[in-house]
């Protein structure tokens, strides 16, 4: 059987993920590369061996002999190129957020089904051993009911100040919040009624980036179980890592506790401090690449090859864009937004 076809648009930080997800698998040829800029375009295909790069996502698309690609452009440039893509026919890995808008994720997901191609939202934690062994425990009755669920997951100032060239069109909520989201509905089985939350604005604003500082926000689900998201861009950059996750899951006859960030399971220590090195998301382990990070993008490729349907569909992403966009209006209004479906 000849190898599918997959491309890239959007070879930024997070698409060379996606390059080197598909360049390591066996049945996958690795055809494009396309980004705006193109010395990182040809980089990218270079370095991951793929035969073409171009700087238009249409040339991509419109190019018979891709099967599948994945968009990993900023946040507010998904929806486009995502119902384009679509639209040609191209089975479709979007990375999250699906989209900042509920009407941008109903069209990506009607071009997708009118199409008959796959659409996967990249919601990588699922596949992080941590969030797959408390869901398993979760659904195996072993905390009896979910009551309660913390998440947090923060960045350190490096991430707004030095590493996103958007954050200015993002926030802690849509960049972070977007994860907290899925994996908190994933848990407890189910999508909020009603949110509430609180957003500040400041710190970085006077560092130069007009982003907002934080989102805490309160989720209710109809079941009664309780969620309570934190997600800040304000973590000092000598912090040992440059995210912080905890999770807590209270549930009436057992808990669960995960620190998927300072676990010090390597700790390292040197002259400028303490860094807990990066080990579950993508480790290259004697060569070969690892991780939770790439086996997202590996299960997608496996549901284009074998014809499956990916375990994150397409709704998922337009039900996490939709709590993201009632709690900042929550945060807007300052007071609780029903969600309405
Ligand atoms: N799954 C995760 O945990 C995770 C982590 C980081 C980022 N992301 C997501 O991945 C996406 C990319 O983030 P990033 O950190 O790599 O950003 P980035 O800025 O490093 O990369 C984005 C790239 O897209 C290119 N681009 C922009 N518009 C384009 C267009 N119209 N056509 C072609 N290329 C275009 C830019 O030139 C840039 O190289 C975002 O949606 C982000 O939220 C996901």
């Amino acid at each position: 059987m000849p190898k599918k076809r997959f491309a890239l648009i959007g070879a930024g930080l997070f698409g060379e993920i996606h390059a080197k997800a598909y360049s390591a698998h066996p049945e996958v040829e690795f055809a494009a590369v396309c980004d705006l800029d193109e010395a990182r375009a040809k980089e990218i295909a270079e370095r991951y061996g793929a035969a073409k790069h171009c700087t238009d996502w249409r040339e991509v698309v419109q190019e018979a002999g891709v099967d599948a690609v994945s968009v990993a452009t900023p946040d507010f440039a998904h929806a486009e190129i995502a119902i384009g893509a679509a639209e040609a026919g191209k089975h479709l890995l979007v990375e999250k957020p699906l989209a900042a808008t509920v009407r941008e994720c109903e069209q990506i997901i009607s071009a997708a089904k009118e199409q008959g191609v796959k659409l996967m939202v990249d919601f990588h934690n699922r596949w992080s051993p941590a969030f797959h062994e408390a869901h398993r425990l979760l659904r195996e009755g072993a905390l009896g009911t979910p009551r309660f669920v913390y998440f947090r997951l923060s960045n350190t100032t490096f991430v707004p100040l030095k590493m996103l060239s958007w954050a200015e069109r993002s926030s802690p909520l849509w960049f972070l919040g977007s994860h907290a989201i899925d994996i908190v509905c994933w848990l407890a089985g189910e999508y909020p009624e009603r949110v509430y939350s609180a957003a500040r604005r400041g710190v970085l604003k006077e560092r130069g980036v007009d982003a907002p500082d934080l989102y805490q926000s309160t989720l209710e689900f109809p079941s009664g179980t309780v969620a309570s998201i934190e997600n800040c861009w304000l973590l000092p950059e000598s912090a040992p890592s440059v995210f912080d996750l905890k999770c807590e899951i209270v549930g009436s006859e057992a808990t669960i506790n995960i620190d998927t960030s300072s676990n010090r399971t390597v700790e390292v220590v040197d002259a400028q401090g303490t860094h807990y090195a990066e080990i579950l998301g993508g480790p290259l382990i004697h060569g070969k690449q690892l991780g939770f990070m790439v086996e997202s993008i590996r299960h997608f490729a496996d549901c284009v090859i074998h014809d499956r349907e990916p375990l994150v569909s397409g709704e998922v992403g337009l039900e996490v864009t939709r709590v993201a966009c009632a709690i900042e209006e929550s945060a807007e209004r300052g007071e609780p937004v029903v969600i309405v479906r």
